[in-house]
């Protein structure tokens, strides 16, 4: 089984796809992680994320088992992966990594921008998540202060539109809803109502019943 995760920053959907994978057994990718480490090797080299050779070569250079899970949190971190994410060849060197996580035996949860659209378009279940703008601003700033980062509200908010922006006018794999893609609004629904309903749903359309 192969369940598909997209959808905005800050939208809950990292917490969702890893709260599906615990209920179902499942293994899973934050493949926002892998274009996060493209990022930071690109940043600790002293290059520019711009920079189409240095992003690509970190990209086919990638090891997904030695990520530094600390590193690739910060907000420019972020920043650099939504752009090094805009480039088509550093998008096809993290394909195949994608591709064969989802194909796995057991099955596997992806989530991330493009896992309904261009992974996993065969995906058994497809969700999209999103919420306010300003209410993901508010998670993204307390999970970021909760860390020691100090950061402004009125400057993640405008970072985010910029992230959204970027994220979703790309050529390549734009964030976009699949069609056939189940949206969950986590504006006013907590998450851990959200993951519950897509637990639901998952066990409705595949007749998967959860462990727990
Ligand atoms: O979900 P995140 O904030 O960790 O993602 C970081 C950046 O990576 C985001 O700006 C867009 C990009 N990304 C992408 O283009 N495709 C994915 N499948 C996952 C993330």
């Amino acid at each position: 089984m192969i369940i598909a995760v997209d959808g905005t920053l800050a939208s809950g959907k990292g917490t969702v796809a890893r709260g599906i994978a615990k209920a179902f057994g499942l293994a899973h990718l934050d493949t926002g992680a892998l274009y996060r480490a493209v990022a930071v090797e690109v940043l600790k080299a002293g290059d520019d994320p711009r920079d189409h050779d240095a992003a690509l070569m970190a990209a086919k250079t990638l090891d997904p088992s030695r990520i530094d899970e600390i590193a690739i949190r910060t907000a420019e971190a972020g920043a650099a992966a939504s752009v090094v994410a805009a480039q088509p060849d550093v998008r096809s060197a993290l394909f195949d990594l994608q591709r064969r996580f989802a194909e796995q035996e057991g099955g596997a949860v992806l989530d991330g921008r493009d896992i309904g659209t261009v992974v996993c378009p065969d995906a058994d279940v497809k969700f999209y998540i999103d919420a306010d703008p300003r209410i993901r601003a508010e998670r993204r700033w307390r999970e970021l202060t909760a860390k020691g980062e100090s950061v402004q509200l009125e400057d993640i908010e405008r970072q985010l539109a910029e992230r959204d922006a970027r994220d979703s006018s790309r050529e390549t794999a734009p964030l976009m809803r699949a069609e056939d893609a189940v949206l969950l609004d986590t504006t006013h629904l907590s998450i851990d109502a959200t993951l519950a309903e897509a637990v639901r749903m998952i066990q409705n359309k595949t007749g998967v019943a959860p462990r727990n």
